[in-house]
């Protein structure tokens, strides 16, 4: 086949002129930092998932560190999650001197396996957080159950979730505090951020002074007329506040998900008629309870040749990729602090090394996903 001249990346922001005049409009405006634009995101976040509160950040990262904190998870406690997630959950986890333990998930979905994960509650076990892996929300009937039934804590790590449901429910709609993503790659991006939803105002309170270093107050009503400049600091509080900058370009993708995931399903659809009975590949699947997928990656299973190999063959094609993910219990410090059981995660064990993320975002073209087929067929058939 004839080899593109430019190069496909796997993703790329769909940013328009409606986003382009909302940032103009906010550079403008003469504050740009945390103020009216973030509290109008956070009230869109809400509107969404359904949950009561939201609190904006830097990023989902941010989220995670803070809610930890928030949840008091410390040294001697075990958070579960599954290994096939982003490091910096686990990176956290860690950082809190706490204990990750891992929960193996489907092959054909990559969501966390709900069965397994029973057996690995202790009596230090703390919190559970589920993944909505790659916008396909995780069995959250099953999640509920065990943490009622242990009494444990639940943090959905939504980071792939705007726009995802499960049996009518949006996530961060469970009651349960879910931290969502807008990095560049995300279903919707404010360049960097993160936002997450929750119902306890207990928590939202910690939550709003510990993003901002601890002060009571925000900025923006210190600075304001009649404001008062000074502050007491009661605990102090890490840096982690959300601009109104990046509020402005969040509002303006929140206008515009429901257009922007619709294009990923579409474009998901094509790739599955494209590259359904390819031999050496295995497909994506999908949960088979009731849920709206929310198509944040379309992660391909090489099992034909070698993952590495064509990785490299998509390059020499002028086509981009991701890894979704390398499994957090392979990374070297969890393997030396932590040393997992390879084989008390099967699962995980036999995705990782054939996964690959296909590129897909909105303003990809219907031929860019032909194209994308046309060369893996290729490069399988030839392997
Ligand atoms: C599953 C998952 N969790 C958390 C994160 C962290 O998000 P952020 O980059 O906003 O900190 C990501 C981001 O890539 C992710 O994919």
């Amino acid at each position: 086949m004839k080899i593109r001249k430019d190069f496909l990346p796997f993703s790329r922001p769909s940013i328009g002129e409606t986003e382009i005049n909302a940032v103009a409009a906010c550079l403008k405006s003469g504050w740009i930092t945390t103020g009216a634009l973030c509290k109008a995101f956070e009230e869109q976040l809400c509107a969404l998932t359904g949950a009561p509160r939201a609190v904006s950040l830097s990023s989902a990262t941010a989220g995670m560190h803070l809610m930890l904190t928030a949840l008091n998870v410390g040294p001697g406690d075990e958070v579960i999650t599954p290994s096939m997630t982003f490091a910096s959950t686990v990176n956290l986890i860690a950082l809190r001197q706490a204990k990750p333990v891992f929960v193996d998930v489907d092959y054909g979905t990559l969501n966390m396996d709900c069965e397994a994960m029973e057996e690995k509650i202790t009596e230090r076990t703390k919190v559970m957080i589920p993944v909505h892996f790659a916008g396909a929300p995780a069995d959250m009937d099953r999640v509920n159950r065990l943490a009622r039934k242990y009494s444990l804590k639940v943090i959905e790590d939504a980071a792939h979730a705007v726009g995802t449901s499960y049996k009518g429910t949006h996530a961060g709609g469970f009651g349960h505090p879910a931290i969502f993503s807008f990095h560049p790659i995300k279903n919707i991006t404010t360049g960097e951020g993160g936002m997450i939803t929750l119902n306890s105002a207990a928590v939202e309170k910690k939550l709003r002074l510990t993003r901002f270093h601890g002060i009571e107050r925000d900025a923006w009503k210190r600075y304001g007329k009649g404001g008062n400049p000074s502050y007491d600091i009661a605990e102090p509080g890490y840096k982690y506040n959300m601009p109104d900058l990046l509020a402005a370009l969040g509002l303006a993708q929140m206008e515009r998900w429901r257009e922007l995931n619709a294009r990923r399903r579409v474009l998901a659809g094509l790739y599955f008629d494209g590259l359904r009975g390819t031999e050496g590949l295995d497909l994506p699947e999908v949960p088979s309870y009731d849920h709206v997928h929310a198509w944040h990656l379309f992660v391909v299973k090489v099992t034909g040749m070698s993952r590495d190999l064509f990785m490299q063959k998509l390059a020499d094609h002028n086509i981009g990729y991701g890894l979704h993910f390398p499994p957090a219990h392979k990374l070297s410090y969890v393997k030396k602090r932590f040393g997992v059981r390879a084989a008390s995660l099967p699962q995980t064990n036999l995705a990782a090394d054939r996964i690959i993320s296909l590129p897909l975002f909105p303003d990809m073209t219907e031929n860019d996903v032909h194209y994308v087929c046309g060369a893996i067929k290729e490069i399988l058939k030839n392997a």
